[in-house]
């Protein structure tokens, strides 16, 4: 017919139409970025339509328009991996994960940091797709690792998964893994209007997706909201240029894949701590959901030596944080009296593992805490224990509190001195009333003052102590300076050689400065920074004790609440005598050095991260504070600058999200040596 167009004009048409829609879904489902207005898409794709159906011969397998799901089967067949899919070993702990790199370098022989792959575990469904020539030929199911199903044509409907690849230097065999999965929102979205409809709902999004893919009908599938993230590359036929998962997954994306865009690189088993810590602190805010972490060995030459052990890669591991919370049972409360004299009720629990540990005391705060929570001896509790946060009783299971549990008596009288127990009013927290000649006090505000942060006298912990006072050598701090070895000596299982370098501990710690003197005194409210400040501003102890409210607020990080504690503690006539005694025993608190009157980076927050070679992080951070920078652990908008070292991850991508300055550390140590000068 004369007015029909010739045939080769429509099949042109119908190409270029199906290589614009395939564009834009690239844009759209795989970068997340759409080129065209649903509009615009939407005549693009009835245009096609119109086309195919005046043209049926014109059809095929890869038209945009049979993503839609073609004929139902009756089932999935069988289908045999070539290369098995193999599992994942899983840790829960920071230390198992430098257990896993320390495994791995010992096997490489390797002395140099590794590089790592740290990418999100989706939780999803494992898929295999399968390519020649550019073609999407097969899609199946992990099944058992060794024989999954062939499910090629639900994911054929997926538009995050390519039918033809894009680019051209694809091997002609191409295997690629990946996670399917139903996005949060849409799984929101979807049961809301199931539940509208009368229909049935979704039971999370995990089963949402597995449910999905094995549906008989592809148009079921097809209008379910699935994705793909894929995380791999399988069995491959020809010489594979690259050397590297990473670079291996950038390619996939040239060629149309999804790729994670969390997916990173890091130097080294810390940057991966780091790349786990501040990943999993966002997981709320993914679109969806995870069930942990991935690490893999980066370099294919490193994962070939690895090799793997039975089902499980030895180059890979997968990170799955413990549960943070346990049902158990509470068995007992007991009383515990601290350095300031309060009165804190212990949980004791029946041993349960949460946060990758055995619990089996939990703080209970105070009586207050005790009501809240209607906790009674004999309950059901949860137990809760986050990061390294110390464990908390959160829930009573009421339901479930045996006929016999027993109400908790808060003491009126302190469990060790047996001193009266006071609570000050507006307080919640109850304390022994005896002070220091409560022996439990005592024994705490000596630890404190020997810890690590205060006079940091090594070898004088608990079991010391609490036979120091016991047998009332010790009354307080400045006796400590008093004794001798042979005193030392004599307390149980102390050897004579341990007594002598208790005691050289403990001389030593004459010089330790006034900032570790002040935090050694157990002033309420003041914890090492504060100390630090303090020291800054007055510049002996003297001052200090002589020292207003108003002249205590003059100092950075000191409020009213902070200033009344230390003016209470320099009223009472028994600590003004420790400080005396202090110094007439030899404690000889210098005064740090002085600050120019405007520290050159006053007020200012600095990261630090990565390695830094010529120098600790410790040794930076004390230069930096010295400068009168503040040193952070995580990047903020707020921060001023990031120093980082080979090995940064997150906080690196932190702070060029937030536009923060970052010095590598050439440029660091200029500026320091300038700050310095
Ligand atoms: S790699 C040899 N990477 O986790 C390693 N798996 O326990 C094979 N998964 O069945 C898996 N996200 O379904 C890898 N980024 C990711 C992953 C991931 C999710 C799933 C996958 C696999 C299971 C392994």
């Amino acid at each position: 017919m004369a007015t029909e167009r010739a045939a080769a004009d429509v099949a042109a048409e119908v190409e270029r139409l199906r290589a614009q829609i395939e564009t834009h879904n690239h844009a759209y489902h795989v970068l997340d970025a759409p080129t065209l207005s649903d509009a615009e898409f939407d005549a693009l794709f009835d245009r096609l339509l119109i086309l195919e159906r005046e043209h049926p011969e014109l059809i095929t397998q890869e038209s945009p328009t049979q993503r839609i799901g073609g004929a139902a089967a009756t089932r999935f067949p069988a289908i045999r991996h070539p290369l098995p899919m193999l599992s994942l070993g899983k840790c829960t702990t920071m230390k198992e994960l430098r257990d896993f790199d320390t495994r791995v370098r010992r096997l490489l022989a390797s002395e140099a940091e590794l590089s790592y792959a740290c990418e999100p575990k989706i939780d999803g469904v494992a898929v295999r797709l399968y390519y020649e020539n550019g073609h999407l030929q097969l899609a199946a199911t992990r099944g058992d690792g060794e024989e999954g199903e062939d499910i090629t044509a639900n994911v054929r409907t997926l538009n995050s998964v390519p039918l033809r690849l894009r680019g051209e230097d694809w091997p002609q065999r191409l295997e690629v893994r990946g996670e399917v999965y139903m996005p949060r929102a849409d799984f929101n979205a979807f049961n809301l209007a199931a539940r509208a409809a009368g229909e049935r709902e979704l039971v999370n999004p995990r089963n949402g997706a597995a449910g999905s893919l094995r549906q008989l009908d592809p148009a079921v599938t097809a209008r379910r909201p699935l994705t793909m993230f894929c995380y791999g590359i399988g069995r491959i036929d020809e010489n594979w240029p690259l050397t590297s998962h990473v670079a291996s997954l950038q390619r996939l994306a040239e060629w149309g894949f999804r790729i994670n865009p969390d997916t990173r690189k890091v130097v080294g088993i810390e940057a991966v701590i780091d790349y786990v810590e501040t990943f999993l602190a966002r997981r709320g805010e993914l679109a969806y959901d995870i069930d942990g972490v991935v690490i893999k060995v980066d370099d294919f030459a490193a994962q070939d030596a690895l090799g793997v052990l039975t089902r499980t890669p030895r180059y890979a591991i997968a990170f799955k944080p413990a549960a943070e919370e346990a049902l158990t049972r509470l068995v007992e409360v007991d009383f515990q009296v601290g350095r300031t004299g309060a009165v804190t009720p212990v949980a004791r629990l029946e041993p349960v593992f949460v946060g990758g540990v055995t619990v089996s005391n939990a703080t209970l705060h105070n009586s207050d805490e005790i009501a809240r929570l209607d906790l009674r001896v004999g309950d059901l509790v949860w137990v809760r224990r986050a990061g390294d946060v110390i464990p908390q009783v959160v829930r009573v299971e009421l339901d479930q509190r045996p006929e016999d549990a027993r109400s908790i008596e808060f003491p009126d009288h302190c469990p060790v001195c047996s001193a009266p127990v006071a609570r000050e009013e507006g307080e919640v927290v109850a304390r022994c009333t005896a002070r220091r000649s409560c022996p439990a006090q005592l024994v705490h505000g000596l630890l404190h003052f020997a810890s690590r942060g205060a006079m940091d006298i090594q070898g004088l912990g608990e079991k010391v102590i609490t036979q120091l006072v016991e047998r009332e050598l010790v009354a307080d701090a400045a006796d400590l300076y008093g004794l001798d070895v042979d005193a030392l000596a004599g307390l149980d299982r102390m050897a004579e050689k341990s007594a002598q370098n208790l005691h050289e501990a403990i001389q030593g710690s004459r010089q330790r400065g006034l900032a570790r003197v002040i935090f050694a005194l157990g002033i309420r409210e003041v914890g090492e920074a504060t100390a630090a400040a303090l020291a800054r501003h007055f510049r002996s102890l003297p001052a200090l004790w002589e020292a207003d409210a108003d002249s205590l607020q003059a100092v950075r990080d000191v409020g009213p609440v902070v200033a009344r504690e230390i003016a209470e503690f320099f009223v009472q006539e028994e600590n003004r005598a420790l400080v005396e005694r202090l110094l007439a025993a030899g404690v000889e608190p210098e005064p740090p050095p002085e600050l120019p009157a405007t520290a050159p980076l006053a007020d200012q927050t600095w990261v630090l991260t990565g390695t830094l070679e010529g120098l600790t992080r410790k040794e930076a951070k004390a230069r930096l504070e010295a400068l009168g920078a503040r040193v952070s652990a995580s990047v903020s908008a707020q921060t001023d600058c990031v120093v980082a070292g080979p090995g940064a991850g997150q906080k690196l991508t932190d702070a060029e999200r937030h536009g923060v300055p970052v010095l590598d550390e050439a440029a660091f140590m200029v500026r320091l040596g300038e700050l310095e000068a």
